[in-house]
């Protein structure tokens, strides 16, 4: 008798806890952000006893599938792809959200019930017919500058920009070609009623601070996306194109990154190219120079028509980050790509992080070296208000950017591979090249190399060790140096 009780008891407990709110619909949590804005995010999912499936719309920009989905007690929890986990308490005909943004803190909100069509996306406008946007003439070296996103993210803001600006002029990286100075995502806020857009609280007056970078002799770049929402979930491009390029020039802006984000909830990967060829024909013609900067992060072989939508860059890669494993996979792998760089279109394997703390300063200098070698823009991502001498040295290398700014404009190959060593050289407009001789491995080792390996006939008459700024009286064979651990001997030869 008492065991049956206690069973009932349990069904009766489960039956309450487990079912106590049916979570079918779609739901909505506003997240504030800096700068005044609001963000939404949608749960859209659908209960079938204790099971529940569905997915989520983060920032109404990326679609997302639930992950480890069930039950504790009456808290319905899972996680996601995007290192974000949720906890969705029942309150009445709302829901408590805990939002998780795992190693990073969390925050909470309240989730309630909207139509279903709320976190649909727009239907897709129809996109020009291919035809080429004709070269703009920017660019025929690597863009150089400063980039906000990679130290900043959404805590970029006008003062930052305005300092950042004044730091590139009294480090002297500006007067060693870092002139661009870009706002990435976060600057947005939404739209006028007539349809422009408009920054958020963040950055009062952008023409104001066009005006101040410019009269430092630097430009400015901005960020913006060809869906509705950006990646951050901020104001997209999505059918304002012309108006928005027209803005831009209007604020004096120098520079646009367009990143895809939301754009791929509404055109399939084969509009791409129609996609980027609208805002490449409004930026061509809204009156100013502007370099074109795709982020789509190589989707459909962007290297093969991105100089077709007048893009002056494509990112080739997902995201870097600041660690030796993500530099190194992303800068390593490029080399295939050679053959699509060329002045005024550079293959773009991401921003730098140099000076981020994530990597040692051989590490840091490895990957320095190779971005040069790559032809890579050289956007630095760091804090250049507080940056330490060593990371200004690796930074401001003239000897290095010059390999980077070359106007022969070729982007460098991997030569050789054995045992960790890679050997990488790139041709420069003197007819002397670039050698890049990086030692993946943990430890020291000495990486010997012959000149015939790197094609040569005879000894070079001349080499420089661009590290140390010295020349160096070349060997009849070879070169042979011992190579710190993920450390670079990066040498000029004529
Ligand atoms: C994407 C891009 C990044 C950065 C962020 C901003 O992830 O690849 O470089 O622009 O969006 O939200």
């Amino acid at each position: 008798m008492k065991a049956r009780c206690l069973a009932t008891l349990l069904v009766t407990l489960m039956c309450s806890t487990i079912h106590a709110a049916d979570l079918t619909g779609t739901w909505r949590i506003d997240l504030p952000r800096r700068g005044g804005v609001l963000l939404h995010t949608y749960f859209v999912l659908r209960q079938q006893g204790a099971e529940v499936d569905g997915k989520v719309v983060i920032n109404e920009g990326g679609e997302i599938p639930l992950r480890r989905a069930h039950f504790e007690g009456e808290d319905f929890v899972f996680g996601t792809d995007w290192n974000t986990d949720y906890r969705l308490h029942p309150d009445g005909d709302r829901l408590e959200v805990t939002v998780t943004y795992v190693g990073h803190g969390s925050e909470k909100a309240t989730a309630v019930r909207v139509p279903e069509a709320a976190a649909h996306p727009p239907a897709a406008l129809p996109l020009p017919a291919l035809e080429p946007v004709p070269p703009n003439g920017l660019a025929l070296t690597p863009p150089m500058g400063w980039n906000s996103w990679n130290h900043f993210g959404d805590r970029v803001d006008d003062p930052i920009i305005r300092e950042t600006a004044d730091a590139l002029v009294k480090s002297g990286l500006a007067a060693a070609g870092y002139v661009y100075v870009n706002i990435d995502d976060c600057w947005e806020s939404g739209r006028d009623a007539r349809g422009n857009i408009v920054t958020n609280t963040k950055f009062p007056d952008m023409k104001a601070l066009a005006d101040y970078v410019h009269q430092r002799g630097l430009k400015l770049g901005l960020y913006s996306s060809p869906g509705p929402r950006t990646c951050g979930g901020y104001e997209g491009s999505y059918g304002h194109e012309e108006q928005d390029a027209k803005t831009y020039a209007a604020w004096g802006i120098d520079y646009l990154k367009y990143d895809w984000c939301s754009a791929g909830r509404i055109y399939p990967e084969s509009a791409l190219q129609a996609a980027y060829q609208k805002m490449g024909r409004a930026l061509a013609q809204c009156g100013r120079p502007i370099v074109y900067s795709l982020c789509e992060y190589g989707m459909g072989e962007v290297w093969k028509w991105g100089p077709q939508v007048g893009a002056n860059l494509w990112r080739t890669t997902g995201d870097i980050q600041d660690n030796w494993k993500s530099m190194s996979e992303i800068g390593f792998n490029q080399g295939r790509l050679a053959p699509y760089a060329a002045p005024g279109h550079w293959n773009d394997p991401d921003m730098l992080e140099v000076g981020n703390g994530g990597m040692t300063i051989p590490e840091y200098r490895t990957h320095f070296s190779l971005w040069c070698l790559l032809a890579a823009p050289l956007l630095a991502g760091n804090d250049l208000r507080t940056m330490s001498a060593e990371m200004l040295e690796i930074l401001g290398n003239r000897e290095v950017i010059a390999l980077d700014q070359d106007p022969l404009g070729k982007q460098g190959e991997r030569l050789a591979q054995r045992d960790g060593i890679e050997i990488w050289t790139k041709p420069l407009r003197d007819g002397g090249r670039a050698v890049g001789v990086f030692n993946r491995n943990d430890a020291a080792r000495t990486a010997p190399f012959t000149w015939k390996e790197l094609g040569l006939a005879a000894p070079p008459k001349e080499v420089r060790d661009l590290w140390r700024h010295v020349d160096v009286t070349p060997a009849a064979d070879g070169y042979s140096a011992s190579i710190a651990a993920h450390d670079v001997l990066l040498l000029r030869v004529r």
